[in-house]
């Protein structure tokens, strides 16, 4: 798995846009990677709040010929209150997934424009006294917020809370299409979510002479969807079903919305990582939904509807990075590749890298203008022997850097999306801190009340 030479893709937009070189240095936006780790110490992470709004306008710019775009942030990806706020002044209405999600959205966030609130069994009681349910039919009257049942137990209860309190409620479905998917294509942990199309009678059913206004129909088929033909068959299910259902109930349905999945370009490397990488860029994924749904709409005579995407890992993942020293090397007998031990973990920094076997880039910053000579497995400090952040067994590594040593400082890209939430206190490492660019310390999100 080799590695490139960092000057290969360096500040290039979809690879390392926030990254450059000045001189010899390499920088991260306008900081001195080297320069970071003296002054805030190592172990750190780095938030770059201007490729949050350049990414959000990007996105925002892709759909610019649509004039009904409604983009979300998924909040999960990246809950520091800066970047959720960031977006939200863009514009972002902000998708949850359970009441703790809401309540730290309603209570840290200020003028989100919408709220969607999407999860499983959101009528079951999660916060002692009250479920997502109740609470959105209460916020309702002041915020524009859509649930999207995930289930017919959902809108059951729904229906008959609506009636006790003699309200209506703006709705949405969550569709689980796997049916029309290969098994192969999807995760198998996605059949729970989203209600099986085989089930949609018995939903629409429910909804008809209810309190309930189907506004919505939403479909999520997974994060970092590589290829660009399942997030267009998702559009299209979408609004085929959107289309069919809206005859039956008599009212249109007004928005489309395609969940999350678009992908990174977490591979550096050109053509042998090309199929792990998106086939596409944000561009061409705008253009080609657009194209796509128009046409169903089109075929069928009806009134565009507004595309809304939930977005979480696009938005964040190269927005943050972090900046370990190395601690020692090792070559052992067994193991004919050196190891680097860092003073960061890879279970608790970028949690991915052990939990999914996810591909972070690494880059010895001290020595970036060098070129990659040698083969290295690379590791956390934790006692624990999976604690990688790249080696063979589960296809992260090895990497290949210039010679290195004990005090290089070594800096990990993309880490912005869901690798913060992921963190945890194994071996009482203490969470590692975040920082500016320009070095200000980042707020981290308040832990809610249960
Ligand atoms: C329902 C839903 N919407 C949106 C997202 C965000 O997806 P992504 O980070 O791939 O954009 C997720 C996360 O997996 C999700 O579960």
């Amino acid at each position: 798995m080799p590695s490139l030479n960092p000057e290969d893709y360096v500040g290039k937009k979809d690879f390392a846009e926030p990254l450059n070189f000045k001189g010899r240095q390499l920088f991260f936006e306008d900081a001195s990677i080297q320069k970071l780790a003296e002054t805030l110490g190592t172990r750190v992470y780095i938030l770059s709040l201007s490729q949050v709004e350049k990414n959000a306008k990007r996105l925002t710019a892709a759909f610019k010929n649509y004039p009904r775009f409604k983009p979300c942030y998924a909040l999960a990806a990246n809950s520091l209150p800066q970047v959720a706020q960031t977006l939200v002044d863009l514009n972002f209405g902000i998708e949850v997934v359970n009441i703790y999600e809401l309540k730290y959205a309603l209570s840290e966030l200020k003028k989100i424009p919408y709220i969607i609130c999407n999860g499983a069994s959101k009528h079951a009681i999660q916060n002692k006294q009250e479920n997502l349910i109740q609470t959105v039919i209460n916020l309702q009257k002041e915020t524009d917020v859509t649930i999207n049942f995930n289930s017919t137990d959902e809108i059951e209860y729904t229906k008959k809370l609506c009636e006790k309190e003699n309200t209506e409620l703006k709705a949405g479905l969550s569709l689980n299409l796997a049916s029309h998917f290969q098994d192969s294509e999807l995760s198998p942990g996605s059949a729970r979510f989203g209600i099986p199309t085989e089930q949609l009678p018995a939903a629409i059913k429910l909804l008809k002479n209810s309190k309930l206004k189907l506004a919505a129909l939403q479909s999520h088929i997974g994060t970092q969807i590589t290829e660009l033909n399942k997030l267009i068959k998702n559009a299209n299910l979408l609004s085929t079903y959107a289309i069919r259902i809206g005859k039956e109930l008599g009212t249109p349905i007004e928005n489309i919305n395609l969940g999350g999945g678009i992908a990174v370009k977490y591979y550096k490397t050109p053509q042998n990582q090309k199929k792990l990488n998106p086939d596409y860029t944000i561009e061409e994924y705008a253009q080609k939904i657009i194209q796509e749904i128009a046409q169903v709409y089109q075929e069928n005579g009806a009134e565009p509807p507004t595309i809304t995407t939930e977005t979480g890992r696009w938005l964040t993942a190269n927005t943050m990075i972090l900046i370990l020293k190395v601690t020692e090397t090792r070559k052992t007998p067994q193991n004919k590749l050196e190891w680097i031990i860092t003073d960061g973990s890879a279970l608790t920094d970028t949690n991915d890298a052990v939990w999914i076997g996810q591909y972070f880039e690494i880059i010895n910053a001290t020595k970036a203008n060098q070129k990659p000579t040698e083969w290295y497995n690379i590791a956390g400090i934790t006692c624990d022997t999976n604690d990688a952040f790249a080696w063979p067994k589960n296809n992260t590594g090895p990497r290949k850097l210039p010679k290195t040593e004990p005090e290089d400082i070594l800096t990990i890209l993309d880490v912005g999306a869901y690798q913060l939430a992921l963190r945890n206190s194994f071996n009482l490492l203490p969470k590692a801190p975040i920082y500016t660019a320009e070095g200000e310390p980042v707020k981290e999100p308040s832990q809610p009340n249960n």
